[in-house]
């Protein structure tokens, strides 16, 4: 079934929640205690089409209702949200790589995989192989998990096909399995993931190729307005991917940067080129903190990948103490992070750099919103789309405290029931 988006304008009210939670008024950058959080109890949400009317009192709300109107009246105790944004993930790739794992668990590092062929190469070899249709299979399967947990926007990297026809069909995959998902599905072009092993010519040769060939055909067929590289030993330097971002820049695509995962490389360039985000950061220092709180560039820290390395977190507290925009991520790739699971990555982080829940509900949502150029989503307000995650609790403190065990009971995008658990 296609999206019927923007075409029905029913009003609806749904509700008495026990607690919602707003995220009205919280800042976009910088530490946030729990008591900043405007919980309304007895509340309901107004929604027309797509959209939030109104969010207050139920019994307010539904007197002023008219007999046109929908009316879903909730009997028991339950909590709402704003729906979650994982902002950076890898799901268009198909095969596993567990024998990586148990390498780098026997003593091997990822970037001594890597240059053994194996890590993202090994992925590349079995993603070509893949027909679009397969893609598309595996893409609408991983975001119909996300969407269970009550992610309802997604964006989706590229960069395990690193050919220009491969990276088409990639883009293309993610940009047909958006026509079907109930979720917002949001393409970034990762060409620039890693130097392919097969490719004759060197990184610059490479890149120059992609901004030729690449490049006019993203436009032209509106394949993606999100270009991404990764800075690292194993993949490019930034003085590689400077007249790559250069010229992405000058035709106007969006910038973000896999930076400083394993050396502090990557984050100065997407601050200076105003990149949207710089994602990973675990080897971040103060020099790195300090220029990123002074920009507009959200952090993303991606739990999982630690966990999946076993390597240290991202100086998430000492980001936010700095002033910085912190958003939280899964990284779903097969690589370091096969998990994708949002809420266990944000309690695990809550855990380890000691954030609050606040912190952690604003990273999976408006600020991931920040991340993606994204205004209309991550908080339960007038205007705002009405995309909300509904749980059988009656305090919110349970969700971050269950670290993703406790899955929503429904979960709603654009005004209609997307999801409801059995
Ligand atoms: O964000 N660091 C580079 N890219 C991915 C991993 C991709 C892979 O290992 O397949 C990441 O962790
Ligand atoms: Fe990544």
């Amino acid at each position: 079934m296609l999206k019927t988006r923007g075409m029905r304008k029913e009003v609806k009210l749904i509700g008495p929640f026990k607690q919602l939670i707003s995220l009205k008024g919280l800042p976009l950058r910088g530490p946030l205690n729990d008591s900043q959080l405007e919980i309304i109890e007895n509340a309901g949400i107004l929604m027309e089409g797509n959209n939030i009317l109104n969010i207050d009192i139920f019994d307010k709300l539904s007197k002023n209702i008219s007999t046109n109107d929908i009316l879903i009246t909730l009997s028991g105790d339950f909590v709402v949200l704003p729906s979650y944004i994982d902002c950076h993930t890898h799901i268009s790739f198909d095969g596993d790589r567990s024998s990586d794992f148990a390498i780098r668990n026997g003593g091997g590092s990822y970037l001594e995989i890597a240059a053994n062929g194996g890590g993202i190469w090994s992925t590349v070899n079995q993603t070509r192989q893949c027909s679009l249709l397969k893609i598309i299979e595996l893409i609408l399967k991983r975001a119909n998990d996300l969407l269970k947990q009550g992610v309802t926007t997604i964006e989706i990297k590229s960069g395990y096909g690193l050919t220009v026809e491969q990276e088409i069909k990639l883009l293309r995959a993610i940009n047909q399995s958006n026509l079907t998902s109930a979720s917002d599905l949001i393409s970034t072009c990762l060409a620039a993931h890693t130097l392919p092993a097969d490719y004759l010519g060197a990184h610059e040769d490479y890149l120059e190729e992609m901004i030729q060939k690449l490049f006019p055909i993203l436009k032209a067929e509106k394949l993606s307005n999100r270009i991404d590289a990764f800075i690292e030993r194993s993949a490019f330097s930034s003085k590689q991917i400077r007249p790559y971002f250069e010229e992405a820049k000058r035709l106007g695509f969006e910038l973000c940067v896999h930076a400083d995962q394993f050396t502090p490389s990557g984050s100065s360039l997407a601050v200076e080129f105003g990149a949207l985000s710089a994602d990973h950061l675990e080897s971040s220092t103060e020099k790195e903190i300090e220029l990123l709180s002074n920009s507009n560039t959200t952090c993303v820290a991606l739990p999982a990948a630690t966990l999946g390395l076993g390597c240290g977190f991202a100086p998430a507290r000492k980001l936010l103490d700095a002033g910085s925009i912190l958003a939280i991520a899964t990284d779903w790739n097969p690589g370091s992070a096969p998990m994708g699971n949002l809420m266990e990555c944000a309690s695990i982080l809550g855990s380890m750099e000691k954030l609050s829940n606040a912190e952690l509900l604003a990273g999976i949502t408006f600020r991931a919103a920040k991340a993606l150029n994204l205004s209309d989503r991550g908080r339960l307000l007038p205007g705002f789309l009405a995309d909300f995650v509904i749980y059988e609790i009656d305090n919110y403190q349970m969700i971050p405290y269950l670290g993703g065990k406790l899955r929503p009971w429904q979960v709603w995008k654009n005004g209609e029931l997307a999801y409801t658990r059995n």
